[in-house]
């Protein structure tokens, strides 16, 4: 099998390279990856392709690292060393972890989540009420970017005159060619706006979760979140959650098209969207890999890691692991069990799956209540990035309204 070079954005621009990591899975589950003339600081890294290896580095953090490690001045989550390693909520260990995600999580209540229910909801009725016989659009576009884009919008408090600038700096950024998964100049945008919000906030409270976390009190010290930490948490969120949601919801309608029986399991039970949503995950897979450094030197399936070694895990190869789920290649909305890690596993567990969940069922539940049948009129594209994988551009046809 030719190896595919894993840190070229270029080698998934026609999605995710399936065939390469079957093979992988079955030959050569970790393997070490020589650097190429793309690759990130010029340095090799471990690739980790099966369910069980991917799962233990996910959740043993003490050895694997989302910091940094070793004599490492930079780390983080992707395969370029970053110098906000330690200082980001999902670019860090232990403490400096533990204060981050429980200063955020008083925002991210259960309960908070359940009341941007109805404001979704609204929102997704009108886009696919508003939808013709014989319309064509792009439906990555039109339809699958407004709920996550209004939802994280909304749990941000960002006025709606400022949404669409956002939401181009982020689509730019991550196109961009960079070793970043969003260019660094986007990057900048974005912290130079959360500046004046979280200015804003500060003085005058709002009502939503953003700002309920500007003002939450961490219980063991009373420390708050610095400007820095929130204008991080801030630019976190769109690729986080935006971009993830987006690709899992455009990846759930091609899906759906191309299994026409799924779709009409799910309209003749509709109890069945709960398991839907988590094959929609764990078949999209948005975040397809992770990084991390070794902390201590470590043998994973007799290969040797180094302290300070990068070593990537493969959620999506994991995902499609033939000795975890039977016929893995098949988009099954009754799959039990379902442990994909879609949602990564451990101490870094997404931290907005419940609000993930809730927009994934909601765009699901609109869709079916609003009668309409799609079908594909065009060329798919993919988005060339290695980490957030998913089609950028799904032309489809409005063919009935009527199932
Ligand atoms: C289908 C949609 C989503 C997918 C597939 C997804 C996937 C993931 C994965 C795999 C991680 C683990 C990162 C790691 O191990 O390093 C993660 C973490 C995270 N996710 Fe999500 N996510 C989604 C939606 C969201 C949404 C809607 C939000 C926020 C509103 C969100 C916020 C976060 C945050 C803040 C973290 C970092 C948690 C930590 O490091 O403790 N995600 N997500």
């Amino acid at each position: 099998m030719e190896p595919i070079d894993l840190s070229d954005d270029l080698s998934f621009r026609a999605g995710f390279p399936h065939g390469y990591f079957t093979w992988l899975r079955k030959n050569l589950p970790i393997y070490w990856h020589e650097p190429t003339h793309v690759t990130p600081d010029k340095e090799g890294f471990w690739v980790v392709c099966c369910y069980e290896d991917v799962n233990y580095v996910l959740r043993n953090p003490r050895i694997f690292s989302s910091d940094k490690a070793g004599e490492r001045v930079g780390g983080g989550t992707g395969i370029k060393d970053e110098k906000t390693a330690g200082k980001l909520l999902n670019q860090s260990d232990g403490a400096q972890h533990r204060r981050l995600r429980a200063l955020v999580q008083k925002g991210f209540t259960l309960k908070a989540v359940q009341e941007l229910e109805n404001v979704l909801r609204k929102k997704a009725r009108t886009i696919f009420c508003e939808l013709k016989v014989g319309d064509k659009l792009d439906f990555a576009a039109s339809i699958s970017a407004e709920i996550p884009t209004q939802a994280i919008c909304t749990v941000l408090g960002v006025p709606e005159k400022d949404r669409k600038d956002l939401c181009e700096w982020i689509d730019l950024g991550i196109e961009a060619a960079s070793t970043s998964v969003i260019a660094s100049e986007y990057l900048a945008k974005i912290r130079h706006y959360s500046k004046s919000l979280i200015e804003t906030k500060r003085d005058r409270p709002t009502l939503d979760i953003f700002s309920r976390i500007v003002h939450a009190e961490f219980e063991e010290d009373g420390s708050k979140l610095t400007d820095y930490e929130l204008g991080s948490f801030f630019s976190l969120l769109f690729p986080a959650g935006a971009e993830t949601t987006t690709r899992s919801i455009t990846g759930a309608m091609q899906a759906f098209i191309e299994n026409p029986r799924e779709l009409e399991k799910l309209r003749a039970n509709k109890t069945l969207v709960k398991s839907a949503i988590e094959e929609v995950v764990r078949w999209t897979t948005p975040s397809v890999y992770k990084r991390r450094t070794a902390k201590s030197e470590v043998v994973l399936q007799d290969c040797r890691i180094a302290i300070g070694d990068k070593v990537t895990v493969w959620e999506m190869s994991a995902n499609r692991d033939e000795q975890v789920f039977e016929d893995p290649f098949l988009f099954n909305i009754e799959r039990e069990p379902n442990k994909h890690l879609g949602f990564g596993a451990g101490a870094h567990f997404c931290l907005g799956a419940s609000l993930a969940r809730l927009e994934l069922k909601i765009v699901l539940e609109e869709f079916l209540a609003s009668d309409v049948l799609l079908s594909i009129d065009g060329p798919i594209e993919w988005t060339p990035n290695n980490r957030l994988v998913g089609i950028k551009r799904l032309p489809v046809k409005v063919v009935s309204r009527t199932a």
